[in-house]
């Protein structure tokens, strides 16, 4: 079937190889992944200096650590010598540098070569030249987001951007104090699914009805399968006796002191394309970053984030914790489900949006563009 036989109600998504691929995987990661703002890490995972995390962006290695002047600094994880894998750790803290595995060539916090094995025999060698590849990095809601392009896009029009296009403005977002909230639970997923059905699962709501019970009974809006994201400022609205956003309804934690009145007792979704979503309820603040490892893999790390004192003094949040683990976990499996579907004949030219699905093909439309578009 051709999108121009589609009745008007239908049209049609991406061709079942955009989910299984590896050349489009490849092709996303350099144009999209490697090109875009990409949210790695909780800037407090990086509180002291030389505490550092390494992630996968696209197809690179990416060492982020706070150096000793309290910024944050990120670098290509390649030793300049002869490209080992600098950092083979997840996270952790060094002292006062990075020493290379393999012949022990030691960078600085802020990427300098410092020393290596008879580099005082070596005076030609200039220690900035051979430091470390620096990618651009910038803090914002306290998260950290690098940048491998060389000339990185600007970050206020495509990740704040992003959140002024679903919230209206950026005060919006500012009122939930992001930065200041405190990391109450992290749960990581190993998603056997491609990021995009991730992305197309977030963006809609016609499959709440059927998969997320618990969401539905707090926000019963979403059970006629319009979702949060289909209207620009729109926040779903609690259930009236709904007194929290938890699993069971009953109440949450200690409110957002600066969320204001309009968005007391609604929930607001917001997609920063291409790989970090955001969930703002009154109490608590749910932010989730993907990273896609392959065609058919992404891990997504997910964050419940809370007041300072609600996480310090012990507060019992397992009640809120448990509504999102449940719909992420419901998603994911729907993903899964889905993944294997990609590579059928069924498949092979793609499926259908609906209505209330129709904004997808903004999404769909955006990726294609992206991928026809040239490096640089
Ligand atoms: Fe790193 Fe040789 S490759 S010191
Ligand atoms: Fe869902």
């Amino acid at each position: 079937m051709t999108s121009t036989s589609l009745p008007p109600s239908l049209i049609p998504t991406l061709p079942g190889e955009y989910y299984t691929d590896p050349e489009v995987f490849a092709l996303e990661q350099e144009r999209i992944f490697e090109a875009m703002w990409f949210c790695v890490a909780r800037a407090s995972e990086l509180a002291r200096p030389g505490q550092f995390r390494t992630c996968q962006v696209g197809g690179e290695s990416v060492l982020v650590a706070r150096s000793r002047d309290g910024g944050v600094r990120a670098f290509l994880n390649i030793c300049r010598h002869r490209g080992a894998r600098l950092c083979t750790q997840e996270s952790g803290e060094v002292r006062r540098a990075f020493q290379c595995p393999y012949h022990a060539w030691t960078y600085g916090l802020d990427g300098k070569l410092v020393a290596a094995p008879n580099l005082t025999s070596m005076p030609d060698v200039d220690r900035g030249e051979y430091g470390l590849v620096g990618v651009h990095v910038r803090e914002w809601l306290g998260y950290v987001w690098v940048c491998l392009a060389e000339e990185a896009p600007s970050f206020e029009d495509e990740v704040m951007g992003a959140v002024v296009e679903r919230l209206g403005d950026v005060e919006s977002i500012e009122r939930y104090g992001v930065g200041e909230l405190r990391v109450g639970r992290r749960i990581t997923y190993d998603v056997k699914a491609n990021w995009k059905l991730i992305v197309e699962n977030f963006m809609e709501c016609y499959h709440c009805a059927t998969i997320h019970p618990e969401l539905t009974e707090v926000l019963p809006e979403f059970a006629d399968g319009y979702a949060a994201q289909y209207y620009v400022g729109h926040g779903a609205q609690f259930g009236e006796r709904v007194r929290g956003f938890t699993v069971d309804g009953s109440e949450g934690v200690d409110r957002i002191p600066g969320v204001a009145e309009e968005q007391d007792r609604r929930y607001y979704a917001i997609t920063i394309r291409p790989q970090v979503f955001v969930n703002l309820v009154p109490d608590h603040v749910i932010f989730h970053r993907m990273y896609p490892m392959a065609a058919d893999r992404t891990v997504v790390e997910c964050d419940w984030l809370y007041l300072p004192h609600v996480v310090e003094g012990g507060t019992d949040v397992e009640r809120s914790v448990e509504l999102f683990h449940r719909v992420n976990q419901q998603d994911f499996e729907a993903c899964e489900r889905t993944q294997p579907a990609m590579s059928s004949r069924a498949y092979a030219r793609g499926g259908v949006l609906v209505p209330s699905e129709h904004h997808i093909g903004a999404f769909h439309d955006w990726v294609g563009e992206r991928l026809r578009r040239p490096a640089g």
